[in-house]
């Protein structure tokens, strides 16, 4: 007889903040049994009151602590990473010695009573817990010679930047983790809702995507090389004695970088680890296009790099992408589908993660507001052309942009601002670009001038996603190729989807962290992804 499916139980169900209030008790994650996040007592619409007299065990680590009455007790404010909220703990000095857990940055796992406060005016909890047991205290080391980095102290962004390691036990980090974490999940909802399969492209690639040349390139050639003369200067130095004195200066005149293999003067990557040169991809979409031009509708999502040496708050070397490839679509339905993932993640937020959403106005207090407007506005759509006379319009009635208006830019950041911040105040997407100032892969209008390129830009930001629809003519496509110089031959296996079966489809690109600056209106976007990779940074 076929194993019976238990029925699901309180144990085994997770509790969706939103519906926290329906039970009367705390759950518990079926992988540990005794410990209760903080989240599903604070999260709950009483506040906790509910569970008052129930006892749990909490673990965390000591946001602030405070010793009171002369020593006898402390209240410990604790945070265990799954809501911004504390829980206040109360210690009295007969449990455990106080000194060892008041300091900030301590681990603390404790078993306790749930209790309602005595309710004062300056009251804000509803719950707090008495601490019965205290079962483990991670210490912090004040003395050595990394003090902790984090103390209570109100800190700049800029300098947890220096400390990415702990950088998300601060309140907004964490806050802006969790919503990172819903955004994700919203995008493979969206997905999944309308049949678009996930596919998984690979990081390593020997295809430029956008044929702008800026791609980090993979190679052990280089480690080997190293190890190479390493190796020989270890050498000379064992058989010293017997060489000849003019060997061994020969040797030791080996300069770093002569040990690559050559071949007709050039690098010889065919004793590369893969036979030939490859990169880190800057983008998944010619692959993606490949599954689309077979399973209907795909999309990737990942990291891409970028070997830009940009320094602004918009750009990071390492960052995530949605990207979105749909077969038998043209360049409306890639805008239209790009919209709607855009609005169905304004609405996701607003409904999964209010509570972080809230916390984010400390930081930008128009951000909720944005996030239902987006939800509810429908957005402006506007040609390339358009756009440009717009901006021109704007400079005659006395408009300053740091860089010149004029047809064939390719829109500046302040550009892109101006359009959708100032003049229509909503999203606006920008299409139909000139050819010139875009990737070869994008299909060329009718006018031979420009291409059904389109740009989704937003408030806070600019450019959100880019995307268009694909060049499917086979021989159009070359000529593009031809125009902008790239090697065809490294392309085949991407032409040959025009050879064989080629169908009209589109896709575009959301950049996660642009959706991340969008949403919590944080202004660097080094400071929405855990380890930040720029110019000059890539620590741990
Ligand atoms: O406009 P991009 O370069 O488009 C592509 O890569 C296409 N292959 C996508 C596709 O059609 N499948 O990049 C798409 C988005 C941008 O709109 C932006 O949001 C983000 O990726 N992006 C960056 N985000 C952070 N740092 C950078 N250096 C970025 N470059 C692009
Ligand atoms: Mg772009």
């Amino acid at each position: 007889m076929a194993d019976k499916i238990p029925p699901p139980t309180d144990q085994l169900a997770a509790v969706p903040l939103d519906n926290a209030g329906a039970s009367s008790s705390t759950v518990h994650k079926p992988w540990s049994p005794s410990r209760t996040r903080i989240r599903s007592i604070l999260g709950r619409p009483d506040g906790g009151a509910g569970l008052a007299g129930q006892k749990v065990q909490i673990s965390g680590w000591v946001k602030k602590g405070r010793g009171q009455g002369k020593g006898t007790f402390a209240f410990l404010e604790v945070n265990d990473g799954s809501c911004a909220a504390n829980l206040q703990v109360k210690v009295d000095a007969s449990v455990s010695d106080l000194s060892k857990l008041v300091t900030t940055g301590t681990s603390l796992t404790i078993d306790g009573c749930l209790k309602i406060p005595p309710q004062g005016k300056a009251t804000k909890q509803k719950i707090e817990l008495s601490a019965e047991k205290v079962i483990d205290v991670g210490t912090v080391d004040q003395h050595g010679k990394t003090p902790y980095p984090i103390p209570k102290t109100k800190l700049t962004l800029e300098y947890l930047r220096d400390h990415t390691n702990f950088r998300a036990r601060t309140t907004t980090m964490a806050a802006v983790t969790r919503i990172r974490h819903k955004i994700c999940l919203a995008a493979h909802v969206f997905c999944d809702k309308h049949d678009i399969c996930y596919i998984h492209t690979p990081i390593i690639t020997t295809s430029d995507c956008e044929g702008a040349g800026e791609m980090f390139q993979v190679t052990t050639l280089i480690n080997q090389s190293e190890k190479l003369e390493k190796d020989l200067v270890k050498n000379i130095e064992l058989t010293e004695a017997e060489e000849t004195l003019a060997k061994v200066e020969d040797r030791s005149k080996i300069k770093p970088g002569l040990l690559l293999p050559r071949k007709d003067g050039e690098i010889d990557y065919s004793q590369d680890f893969f036979a030939r040169q490859a990169y880190l991809t800057v983008s998944g979409q010619l692959h993606a296009e490949t599954y689309a031009c077979s399973m209907g509708d795909v999309y990737t999502f990942g990291p891409t790099f970028r070997a830009e040496k940009s320094h602004t708050s918009r750009h990071l070397a390492e960052f995530w992408m949605v990207e979105v490839e749909l077969a038998f679509a043209g360049v409306e339905e890639a805008m239209n589908c790009a919209e709607a993932l855009v609005k169905d993640i304004c609405k996701y937020l607003l409904e999964k993660c209010l509570d972080d959403m809230e916390l984010m106005k400390n930081v930008d207090e128009a951000c909720i507001n944005r996030l239902q407007m987006i939800a509810l506005t429908s957005f402006e759509r506007v040609t390339y052309t358009k756009a440009i006379t717009l901006l021109k319009e704007a400079v005659a009635k006395g408009k300053k942009f740091e860089n010149q208006v004029e047809r064939g830019i390719d829109l500046a950041s302040e550009h892109e601002r101006y359009l959708t911040e100032v003049l229509y105040k909503k999203p606006v997407i920008v299409y139909n670009y000139p050819k010139e100032i875009k990737a070869f892969y994008m299909r060329l209008n009718d006018d031979g001038e420009t291409v059904a390129a389109f740009d989704v830009l937003v408030p806070k930001v600019g450019e959100l996603i880019g995307g268009s629809q694909r060049e499917e003519r086979m021989d159009v496509l070359m000529e593009r190729m031809e125009e902008k110089g790239l090697p065809i031959k490294e392309y085949e296996w991407y032409i040959d989807l025009r050879r064989h079966g080629t169908v009209k489809h589109s896709g575009f690109g959301l950049g996660l962290e642009r959706m991340l600056l969008f949403a919590t209106g944080m202004d660097n976007i080094r400071d929405v992804i855990p380890f930040p990779r720029y110019p000059g940074r890539a620590d741990l």
